[in-house]
């Protein structure tokens, strides 16, 4: 298992580019199910849930050519229209091949979540919705079985309460259900616009996507596509935070500054000084004293979830007393016990933890346990005096593309133990 080996103290300065985002090349790469033509992905990233799902996908019927950061796809036909367990339970998002399965091929077969490191992470909100559109679901030894022979058919959905990739998978089946379907209490994220915007280009009919009520009149057939994913806003965030946090001058390029909203606004309140240089450029300099600033995580365009644990790493060095509150998942703060072993303040009350800083990190051996926690912890040992190793750290590769070169080429001192 690999490992990092991170020495602190550097600041970081120069350039450090942003990829395309996970979580918005993970749904269009399901959506290459809902045709037999061929769909082009640029900007897909090298993480290790792209290659989940590109095996899911492979099993179940897609050919798949990759060159760089282009991902061709075609599906002339659905061979098995199933996501086992064992793809299911390394990666949740596996999920969302359940609406584009049911809709092209009236069959789907998906393992059901299980429990996670996060929180619970069910996805009854995504089977209810099927229900809705006319699948027929039942479950059976921890797989959900969703059937829709004669095909599905528009329904007004409400969603009880906000979910992205259960948005997401119901924009996929009802794009080729019979009739409209409206989504109330959509999820407002970037990349469900961005799904949109792919599906469109496949000839799908969509309205609203991007705002809390979706409508898509279904179409009989989707063609294919040539489509370019949009910057991955949580990757680009946790530099901007690594600037932050080592006092540099970091300039964060090919991101999209709109989508980062919540974080530059909370960054400015601490006393980080965030300018936009251009169009995709955002530039953070720390070096002025850090000042606490509460914060919530909301969904889109609130503060991301996505970022709580690497904003909670910034607020270990800041002056006064910041108070973090996690309103979407339950159990998000698993890294709140590894930064405590470096040296931070941290104290725990159910969704809340409250940090008092500022607090000297020294190095220290710590485990990552999920995706973002493992990347608080990197952000920590930047900034803490002496050596940290990170334990396994293939949590941080399923969702950032060797954060290690990247972070060295700007002056961390950092580096990967195969
Ligand atoms: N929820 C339900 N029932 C459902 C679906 C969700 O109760 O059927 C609950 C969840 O348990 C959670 C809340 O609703 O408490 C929100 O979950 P959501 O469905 O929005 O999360 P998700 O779609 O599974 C995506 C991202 C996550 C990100 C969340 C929230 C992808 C592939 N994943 O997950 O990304 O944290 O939205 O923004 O898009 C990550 O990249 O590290 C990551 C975990």
């Amino acid at each position: 298992m690999d490992r990092f080996v991170i020495n602190g103290g550097a600041a970081l300065s120069g350039e450090v580019p942003t990829g395309g985002s996970k979580n918005a090349a993970l749904p269009a790469l399901a959506a290459a199910l809902l045709t037999e033509e061929p769909v082009t992905l640029n900007r897909i990233p090298h993480v290790r849930d792209i290659r989940t799902m590109q095996r899911l996908l492979v099993d179940i019927g897609a050919k798949i050519d990759a060159d760089g950061e282009t991902v061709r796809l075609s599906t002339p036909e659905i061979v098995c229209p199933e996501a086992p367990y064992e793809l299911v339970k390394t990666m949740r998002a596996s999920s969302l091949v359940l609406g584009p399965l049911v809709a092209r091929s009236g069959r789907a077969r998906v393992s059901l979540p299980g429990g996670c490191a996060i929180g619970a992470r069910p996805i009854n909100l995504h089977i209810s919705g099927l229900e809705q559109l006319g699948a027929r679901i039942s479950q059976a030894h921890g797989y959900i079985e969703a059937e829709a022979p004669e095909g599905l058919h528009g329904a007004t959905v409400q969603f009880d309460r906000i979910t992205v990739t259960g948005t997401e998978d119901l924009m996929m089946a009802a794009a080729l259900a019979k009739g409209e379907t409206i989504l109330h209490n959509a999820a407002r994220e970037p990349e469900v616009a961005d799904l949109a915007e792919l599906l469109i280009a496949m000839g799908a009919r969509i309205e609203g996507a991007g705002t809390s009520t979706i409508r898509i009149e279904g179409v009989d057939k989707l063609g294919g596509a040539d489509h370019t994913i949009i910057p991955d806003r949580i990757e680009a965030g946790t530099f901007l935070i690594a600037g932050a946090i080592t006092s540099g001058d970091l300039t964060v390029t090919g991101c999209e500054p709109e989508h980062l909203g919540a974080l530059v606004s909370k960054l400015q309140q601490t006393g980080v000084d965030v300018t936009q240089p251009g169009a995709t450029t955002l530039r953070v300099r720390g070096g002025s004293t850090l000042r606490s600033a509460d914060m919530t995580t909301e969904e889109y365009p609130g503060f991301a979830t996505d970022l709580q644990a690497q904003y909670m790493a910034l607020m270990t060095q800041a002056e006064g007393i910041a108070l973090i509150v996690e309103t979407i998942f339950e159990n998000r703060f698993m890294h709140a016990l590894e930064l405590a072993r470096m040296g931070a303040n941290i104290r725990l009350d159910g969704k809340q933890a409250i940090v008092a800083g500022p607090r000297e990190l020294t190095g220290a051996g710590v485990i990552a346990s999920d995706l973002r926690a493992s990347a608080s912890l990197v952000l920590a040992a930047l900034v803490a005096r002496g050596e940290t190793v990170i334990d396994r750290v293939y949590h941080i590769d399923r969702g950032y593309e060797r954060i290690e070169a990247k972070l060295a080429r700007v002056g961390a001192k950092i580096q990967r133990l195969e």
